[in-house]
């Protein structure tokens, strides 16, 4: 396997160190020349890029949070010419102006190269063929994917999402090895295979790379027990440059390594934005330390996780994202993630993978009802008795009472790409 390691990742920590130093100081310096909102910034807080002389330092530095990138919209967070700039991408966020991100020909290769180095900790190898059915277009997964595995030398199938019958023919008929794909939309295409009458087990997939949601364990369960594959996390923002910031080892599948040689990571609590301790759970926060076209500087994730110590790789892992702060959900009091709920609805006999969180106002205070769907052969017996389950474990491992409806199976709208778990039904607020 160290044969296969490229030169980062054989560096041990102290040399890592060093370089992401030279790297932070020469990335806000770049920031500070080039892009009028980091200049600003850090003049407001009486600092100057030399004043970062440790990687701690770096904490002396402002937070940039996406309302920055909004204000900036679309191309003030550029810190290079705009001919200098070879592609773009933007993320249509739920209201308002999309966030736009853009690179350079040198931050495209990096991103290749980041990504290439995740599918082959995936398992990946050269000469291997990746089925990418990741949307491509703005959103940066499926390019961001199909450009890594160009490089690392594999056969591209740029199925993109959508047309599901189609992605599992061609699945049968190309024989990839491995898949890239939100885990949400495996599940459609599971069903598509037992539709056709083929069982999923007998595919040429060897390895599924999942990301752009969260997902948990117990789904890594059920993926990889109905597909009989390995099923890893790859995590990413486009605003950080897209798929491939971080990734699990298919050795080791104990969360995800941060490419930490191109992006700096601290966790800090999302209130005070106190920088917390390794281990300790908070609010992901990257430092680009290789980008050229758009630096990103303490840029604020919403996403929840804790750093833990490599394993695989000298790089810091991050833990499984239990959720985005924005997909928390406050239930008279008790706070609520809808991967709390896949934990409970995954292990709950005579259900389906499938379920949403419909969010609803009952006077003035909130509910949630959890819809999973019935499992074909199961009974109106069962039915009741899953509902009971889910309910009971809501209320005992959460703490909160949710209604449960069990339907039928097949009338949950299904993923397609990302999917929204939560559908929020309290209208005005
Ligand atoms: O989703 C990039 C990506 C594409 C990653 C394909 C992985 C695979 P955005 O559309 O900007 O970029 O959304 C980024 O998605 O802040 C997380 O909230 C969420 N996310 C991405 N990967 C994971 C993951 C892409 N593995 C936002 N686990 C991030 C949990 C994830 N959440």
């Amino acid at each position: 396997m160290t044969a296969l390691l490229d030169a980062a990742e054989r560096l041990d920590r102290k040399e890592l160190e060093a370089l992401q130093l030279e790297r932070l100081r020469a990335t806000l310096q770049h920031a500070y020349d080039h892009v009028g909102f980091y200049r600003a910034a850090f003049d407001a807080a009486g600092l100057r890029p030399d004043d970062c002389r440790s990687l701690a330092d770096l904490a002396r530095f402002p937070f940039t949070t996406k309302t920055d990138l909004r204000d900036n919209y679309p191309f003030g967070m550029f810190a290079v010419p705009e001919d200098q700039v070879r592609r773009i991408h933007a993320s249509s966020g739920t209201t308002g102006r999309p966030t736009v991100v853009g690179y350079t020909q040198a931050d495209l290769d990096t991103w290749a190269d980041v990504v290439a180095r995740s599918i082959r900790a995936a398992g990946g190898r050269p000469g291997q063929k990746v089925h990418v059915a990741y949307g491509y277009g703005l959103f940066t997964g499926g390019l961001g994917a199909h450009y890594g595995a160009e490089r690392l030398g594999c056969t591209v199938i740029p199925a993109s999402g959508g047309m599901t019958a189609r992605q599992v023919q061609l699945i049968q008929d190309f024989r990839p090895e491995i898949i890239m794909i939100t885990p949400s939309y495996m599940l459609t295409l599971l069903d598509e295979f037992e539709r056709q009458g083929v069982d999923p087990r007998t595919t040429s997939l060897k390895v599924g790379i999942f990301g752009a949601e969260p997902w948990t364990q117990e789904m890594r369960r059920e993926i990889e027990e109905r597909f009989a594959i390995d099923a890893v996390d790859i995590y990413g923002l486009s605003e950080v440059m897209g798929p491939g910031v971080a990734q699990e080892c298919v050795e080791t599948k104990d969360g995800l390594h941060i490419w930490e040689d191109h992006f700096y990571p601290e966790v800090v609590d999302p209130l005070t934005g106190e920088v917390l301790p390794e281990g300790e759970e908070g609010e992901l926060v990257f430092t680009s330390l290789t980008k050229e076209a758009m630096p990103v500087i303490r840029y604020r994730t919403r996403d929840l996780t804790r750093l833990l110590p490599g394993t695989a790789r000298v790089f810091r892992r991050m833990e499984k994202v239990t959720g985005r702060s924005d997909d928390l959900v406050i239930l008279r009091g008790v706070n609520l993630f809808p991967t709390q709920i896949e934990e409970i609805v995954l292990r709950t006999p005579g259900v389906a993978p499938h379920f949403q969180l419909r969010l609803t106002r009952e006077g003035r205070l909130d509910a949630l009802t959890v819809r999973a769907e019935a499992r074909a052969e199961s009974t109106p017996d069962q039915r009741a008795a899953a509902a009971l389950a889910i309910a009971t474990a809501v209320k005992e491992g959460i703490g909160v009472s949710v209604g449960v409806e069990i339907v039928d199976p097949e009338t949950l709208e299904r993923s397609v790409g990302k999917f929204k778990r939560i559908v929020d039904e309290r209208g005005g607020r």
